[in-house]
């Protein structure tokens, strides 16, 4: 009883708080309001982007809409790295393939605005909430309403699972999630996993299984290992920030259709050469490192700025071939292995498969999208048939369905794709027995390793887009979603932001006017 008024009385005075502290987002204005804002139509600036996921699309957005000339050199066949879609062959029909599922949330402020700026919103739709099943809990439909805190109390009330009264048992937690203090944070915890904070904060096991793990597993890295100060950033971001910062949006397209094919089409319209099938493999610089003459799949080429938005992996290689490359010029070397002293230590994740397997019949009235946490090595199962018209139109005309299975943290090692399905099988037929009846008509399976780790004793290593300033090296700067930002940011969001940083780099240091960056705010929305 004394509990529920505590509880009631709260719940009052942090509605009030909420309605009369609204937080609007953060912004991170030009430090140079006063430059134009373009470059002068007499100037030439040569910037190379190694590498066409969203970080690398997101610089060359920035700097082509401002009169740079910008070239991307992608290594794979298509832009949009992690986001990409292939087309491939099956069933006597053309597929667009994307490497698998994506949702965008509310809080992805640089992301909306690019989709505003490409005019492709309408290319989306609301997904409203998430399905979840457990092992050993209820299954769970989660989803946020009305201002926050009453949208985290609404979220617990309605859960089969979760009590409020538990929830105050962890006092402790509350300060670190509330209280939260993004300057403050990896100090605490860099080097504390989530199970062991979870552990100290007395964090109710239903609160930790449903709603941290869930948000664990989609980071595709290890859960045991994973860092607190990471994981209590991404509450902010995804939960607790504000009252829609759960509300996301996916695509009613392929990406190729929805996204990266209209933001291709404007880096061309502003003169953005992209040469596909390109892989760099080493930076070539002058003798003092001052320049960049080229990479070492182009000679004779000059760029003023270099951006590395390539994924992790692929930039430690080609900072370790340029080390190897420049062994006998102590200058260069220098440089090299001052980047690679932090750059160098940063862990990869697991390795990760998703397959899309083209059944003969249809699951009957299973949510589109359910996220399977606790079964591992699914944690995910998409219907493609109910999410995108290549998929939907086959399906009807054939009775047939299109499921996508996310297979995180892959641990049956190297296995062909012929293998897959018997390994993920008894668990897909365990989530869904209606599958022990389906017959396989084709499947495709994208396996990768390009996930970066954010594991406890990295955070020490982890560099900021200007990181290689500091290494005497001005004109190189990095993006990607495996970097450190001093706002929170996260996934694609981080990607797309900080190819954002990267060009507001190069534009302070020709006298252009940077962009705006937003994000939410350094501390968590309190209590009172
Ligand atoms: C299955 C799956 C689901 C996901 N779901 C979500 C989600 O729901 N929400 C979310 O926010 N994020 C999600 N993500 C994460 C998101 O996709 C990534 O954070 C983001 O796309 C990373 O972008 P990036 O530009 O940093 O790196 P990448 O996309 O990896 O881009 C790097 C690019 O560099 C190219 N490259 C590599 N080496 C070289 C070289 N030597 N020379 C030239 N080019 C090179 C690569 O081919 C690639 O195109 C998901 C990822 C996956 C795989
Ligand atoms: C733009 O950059 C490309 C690649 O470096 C180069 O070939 C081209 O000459 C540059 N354009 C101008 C106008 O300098
Ligand atoms: C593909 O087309 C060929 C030739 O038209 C046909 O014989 C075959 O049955 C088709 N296969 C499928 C799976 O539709
Ligand atoms: C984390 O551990 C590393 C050593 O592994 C140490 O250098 C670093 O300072 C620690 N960070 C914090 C915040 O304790
Ligand atoms: C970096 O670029 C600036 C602006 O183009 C140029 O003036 C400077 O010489 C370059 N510095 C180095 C060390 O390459
Ligand atoms: C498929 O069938 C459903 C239900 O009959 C319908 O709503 C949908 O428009 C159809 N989609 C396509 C692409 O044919």
């Amino acid at each position: 009883m004394r509990n529920r008024t505590i509880c009631i009385l709260a719940i009052v005075i942090l509605w009030f708080s909420w309605v009369a502290f609204p937080r609007p987002p953060r912004v991170i204005k030009p430090v140079n309001p006063n430059d134009p804002t373009n470059l002068p139509d007499q100037v030439t600036k040569n910037v190379l982007v190694i590498g066409g996921g969203l970080a690398g699309l997101s610089a060359a957005l920035e700097l082509s809409e401002r009169g740079f000339n910008v070239s991307i050199k992608e290594a794979d066949t298509v832009v949009g790295g992690r986001l990409h879609t292939k087309d491939v062959k099956l069933l006597n029909q053309t597929w667009p393939i994307e490497t698998g599922f994506h949702a965008w949330f509310n809080n992805y402020f640089q992301s909306h605005d690019i989709l505003e700026r490409l005019g492709v919103k309408s290319n989306f739709r609301r997904w409203e909430a998430v399905d979840y099943i457990f092992r050993d809990y209820e299954p769970e439909s989660i989803y946020s309403k009305g201002p926050y805190p009453l949208n985290l109390f609404g979220l617990i009330h309605r859960s089969p699972n979760m009590k409020l009264t538990d929830a105050l048992h962890s006092v402790k937690s509350l300060v670190d999630l509330a209280y939260f203090q993004y300057d403050t944070i990896f100090e605490k915890y860099a080097n504390t996993t989530l199970e062991e904070w979870a552990r100290d904060k007395d964090v109710p096991q239903s609160f930790y299984d449903i709603l941290m793990k869930p948000i664990l597993s989609v980071t595709l890295n290890r859960r045991d290992i994973f860092s607190a100060a990471e994981m209590l950033t991404y509450n902010q971001i995804y939960f607790l920030s504000d009252s829609s910062a759960d509300h996301r949006i996916i695509t009613t397209k392929n990406f190729q259709d929805a996204v990266i094919g209209p933001w291709t089409q404007l880096l061309l319209s502003y003169g953005v050469r992209i040469q596909l099938n390109t892989k760099v493999e080493q930076l070539v610089m002058n003798n003092d490192g001052s320049k960049f003459i080229s990479t070492s799949s182009t000679p004779n080429e000059q760029f003023d700025h270099v951006i590395m938005a390539a994924s992790l992996d692929s930039i430690q290689n080609i900072l370790k071939s340029t080390e190897k490359q420049y062994h006998d010029n102590e200058q260069i070397r220098n440089k090299i292995n001052c980047l690679l002293r932090k750059v160098g230590k940063l862990p990869m994740s697991p390795p990760y498969k998703v397959m899309r397997v083209w059944f003969d019949k249809q699951l009957q009235n299973k949510p589109e999208i359910l996220e399977t946490p606790h079964h591992h090595p699914i944690n995910l199962i998409v219907q493609y048939n109910l999410l995108e018209e290549t998929y939907a139109e086959w399906a009807n005309r054939t009775g047939g369905s299109v499921l996508e299975f996310h297979l995180y943290t892959w641990s049956y090692g190297d296995v062909s794709d012929d293998r897959v399905w018997d390994l993920i099988r008894p668990t897909a037929e365990e989530i869904y027995p209606d599958i022990k009846d389906f017959k396989i008509l084709a499947y495709h399976v994208h396996s990768a390793n390009d996930f970066p780790s954010f594991e406890i004793n990295t955070h020490q290593f982890r560099p900021t887009v200007t990181y290689p300033k500091e290494c005497e090296l001005p004109n190189l700067s990095f993006a990607g979603d495996w970097l450190y930002t001093d706002f929170p940011s996260a996934l694609m969001e981080r990607a797309v932001t900080t190819g954002r940083q990267a060009a507001n780099h190069v534009l302070l240091s020709e006298g252009v006017r940077q962009s705006n960056i937003v994000s939410i705010n350094l501390d968590g929305p309190g209590i009172v």
